[in-house]
């Protein structure tokens, strides 16, 4: 556990001389690159199934979470449902995620979600200390295609009518996990927002938005986490494109006062070859990648 928790300081920087396929390696000690605060997992969709595998999933976590039993990974994303109609059948297996709010003048039910909550938990218990709420789609009856699995022709999904119901959900939920002994040190409004692959009927939980949908939904989770007393510990994350080149994108596209509210960029690399000017960018805009 002991190595795990230091911070370790990656103080490497490499420099290349290809000579007849032979690479020379240089270590360079005093320039210092970013912090490595560890390695994660993120929750979706096997901690959905595994929470609900009692004889298991003990062994499993120890496995996964645990340092002197297993991987001892200690970055958790947490995915927080939207929830689908529930006359719809089409995800795939563990990707049905329950939201909390399943209607529009439903309460909210707590006690959903209790399979993947049980690993997060499970997580912290066994050290891991770095946790990221994220948010694949707004709950289905917020959408314009009344599908959590995106919009009707892979269109924008999230109905402008919900915008504020939207970003009190998002920070309803996080504040009771915080009340739970849970704090999200990130909160994150969308994933792959940009690539459109999220199309009604599809087999996971997915929402497209725009740059400028994007920058009225920010500002607003920032306002309200302000508003609620959660900005000291909650910061908003962005944008988990699909691939490197898409996040370079965004980040461009999006508005300096969304982005004071930004303290972290997040990607995905299936693709892309943008690697230094994402790094640049997150340099210049003082924010963690
Ligand atoms: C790499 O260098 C070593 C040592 O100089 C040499 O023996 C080897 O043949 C080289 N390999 C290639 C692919 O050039
Ligand atoms: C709340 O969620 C639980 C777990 O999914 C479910 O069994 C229960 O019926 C829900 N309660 C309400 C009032 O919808
Ligand atoms: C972005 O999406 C919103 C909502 O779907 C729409 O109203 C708006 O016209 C779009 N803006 C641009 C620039 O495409
Ligand atoms: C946030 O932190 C600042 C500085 O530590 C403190 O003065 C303020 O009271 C905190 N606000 C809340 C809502 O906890
Ligand atoms: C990134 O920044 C470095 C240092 O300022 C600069 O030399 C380099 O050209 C930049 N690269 C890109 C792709 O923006």
């Amino acid at each position: 556990m002991e190595g795990f928790k230091i911070r370790l300081l990656l103080t490497v920087s490499i420099f290349l001389s290809i000579v007849n396929a032979n690479r020379t390696v240089f270590i360079n000690p005093y320039n210092r690159w970013q912090v490595f605060e560890g390695w994660g997992t993120g929750l979706c969709w096997w901690a959905n199934m595994v929470g609900g595998f009692p004889d298991v999933r003990d062994k499993a976590a120890d496995l996964v979470f645990d340092l002197n039993k297993g991987l001892g990974l200690n970055v958790i994303r947490y995915n927080i449902g939207g929830g689908d109609d529930p006359s719809h059948h089409h995800m795939r297996i563990g990707g049905d995620v329950p939201g909390f709010l399943p209607c529009r003048t439903c309460p909210y039910n707590w006690t959903s979600d209790a399979n993947q909550r049980w690993i997060l938990f499970a997580a912290k218990e066994r050290g891991a200390d770095i946790f990221e709420a994220f948010y694949n789609s707004p709950p289905y009856w917020m959408t314009n295609s009344g599908c959590s699995a995106g919009g009707l022709e892979f269109s924008d999904n999230l109905n402008s009518y919900y915008y504020d119901a939207y970003a009190d959900y998002l920070i309803e939920v996080v504040k009771w996990y915080k009340e739970q002994g849970l704090t999200f040190r990130t909160l994150e409004p969308f994933n792959e927002p940009t690539d459109r692959f999220w199309n009604y009927f599809g087999y996971q939980e997915g929402c497209s938005y725009n740059c400028s949908t994007m920058n009225i939904i920010i500002k607003k989770v920032g306002e309200y986490l302000n508003e609620k007393g959660l900005s000291n510990k909650t910061s908003i994350s962005a944008f988990d494109e699909n691939k490197i080149d898409e996040e370079v994108y965004s980040e461009h596209c999006i508005d300096n006062d969304a982005k004071s509210y930004i303290s972290q960029y997040n990607t995905h690399t299936y693709g892309g070859t943008q690697r230094m000017q994402l790094f640049n960018i997150s340099k210049q805009d003082n924010k963690r990648l």
